[in-house]
């Protein structure tokens, strides 16, 4: 009986150390060790033994068990442990793995440059001001001095809503210039951005759709050396220092005198190129002394006051400020040029 238990003692040690799976195990737990199982199997045989040797037997089958116990025990933790590996190795996270990359856009050119501007102009006094871009034409035009019959109010050059042309689409931000003298307090320093819209075909130069930037000094005693001084400060900080200028002639309704200003060219240093038309000179804006009457209208009594402003084309500058030949490039929003910036 003795080597019988001690065979199954070896058998079940084995078998138990062999086991793959905590079901196999608990298998081989009921079959060594359950009521029906081999070992129970053996004790019930003790009836048969002497009274010496009962205890011995009985001792030796309670060690097995405990050995058994131990056994499946410690196998058990084995084969939870390699079953977490095997988890753990399953669900692994490679932090190391590069990112998806994330594409960030950034601001468009046009608004790269606006941006450069109204922080010259705010850093000099300045305040920015936003307007409609449906406007009425008393304010696009009477009260800057266009009246009736003025080329500029053209069908042919103007969206209007209404068939007695009385609201439109803005053909210029100087309404902007009324709409402050209107509400604001003296002295006025104003600079307003926004799109305009005139009836023109898109070509490299042109679009129906484009931006411009108004501005506009009102104040005792200020005089056409302000507005030099201050456009080509402007300009010197927009395209650095040594920026060369001049102010020609012109005559737009609402300012008297009124120039236009150019910048000389860039690639060229005014000898002429492809680039400024091989006139050495890119016009930027116009400009001039805001004109009494445009003053009177608006309730500022030009024996007091004088005042000065421009309105520059603001795609043209950043085509200028970028280096961008074509302003189509600019309304396409195609990443691969808009990239570059
Ligand atoms: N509004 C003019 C245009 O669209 C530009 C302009 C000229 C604005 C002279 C002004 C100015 O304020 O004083 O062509």
């Amino acid at each position: 009986m003795k080597a019988l238990m001690q065979e199954l003692r070896e058998n079940a040690l084995n078998a138990i150390s062999d086991a793959e799976s905590i079901d196999s195990l608990d298998a081989l737990r009921v079959r060594y060790l359950g009521k029906k199982g081999e070992l129970t199997a053996i004790l019930k045989q003790m009836g048969k033994l002497s009274a010496e040797e009962r205890p011995v037997m009985g001792q030796l089958a309670n060690q097995i068990r405990s050995d058994l116990e131990a056994s499946i025990e410690n196998t058990r933790k084995r084969l939870e442990a390699a079953a977490l590996e095997a988890r753990l190795q399953m669900e692994t996270l490679d932090v190391t793995i590069p990112a998806k990359e994330l594409k960030l856009g950034h601001k468009h050119p046009m608004y790269m440059a606006l941006d450069e501007i109204k922080d010259i102009f705010v850093g000099m006094g300045f305040t920015v001001l936003d307007g409609p871009e449906v406007e009425l034409a008393s304010y696009n035009f009477d009260k800057l001095n266009a009246e009736e019959g003025h080329p500029s109010r053209d069908w042919s050059d103007t969206f209007y809503f209404d068939e007695d042309s009385r609201v439109m689409l803005r053909s210029q931000t100087s309404p902007m210039q009324v709409r402050a003298m209107e509400t604001m307090p003296l002295p006025i320093r104003i600079i307003a951005p926004g799109r305009v819209y005139r009836k023109d075909e898109v070509d490299a130069t042109h679009s129906p759709m484009f931006h411009q930037v108004e501005g506009m000094v009102i104040d005792k005693n200020v005089t056409m050396a302000d507005l030099k001084g201050t456009l080509n400060a402007v300009m010197e900080q927009l395209f650095g220092e040594g920026t060369v200028t001049r102010f020609r002639p012109h005559h737009f309704p609402f300012t008297e005198p009124s120039c236009e200003m150019d910048v000389q060219c860039h690639k060229c240093g005014g000898k002429g190129c492809p680039t400024c038309k091989g006139e050495g000179w890119i016009e930027v804006l116009g400009a001039g002394m805001i004109h009494p009457h445009v003053l009177e209208m608006s309730g500022i009594d030009p024996e007091e006051y004088t005042g000065w402003a421009f309105g520059m084309g603001l795609e043209r500058l950043a085509m200028r400020r970028f280096k961008i030949s074509d302003l189509r490039l600019i309304f396409e929003n195609d990443v691969r040029f808009l990239e570059q910036f």
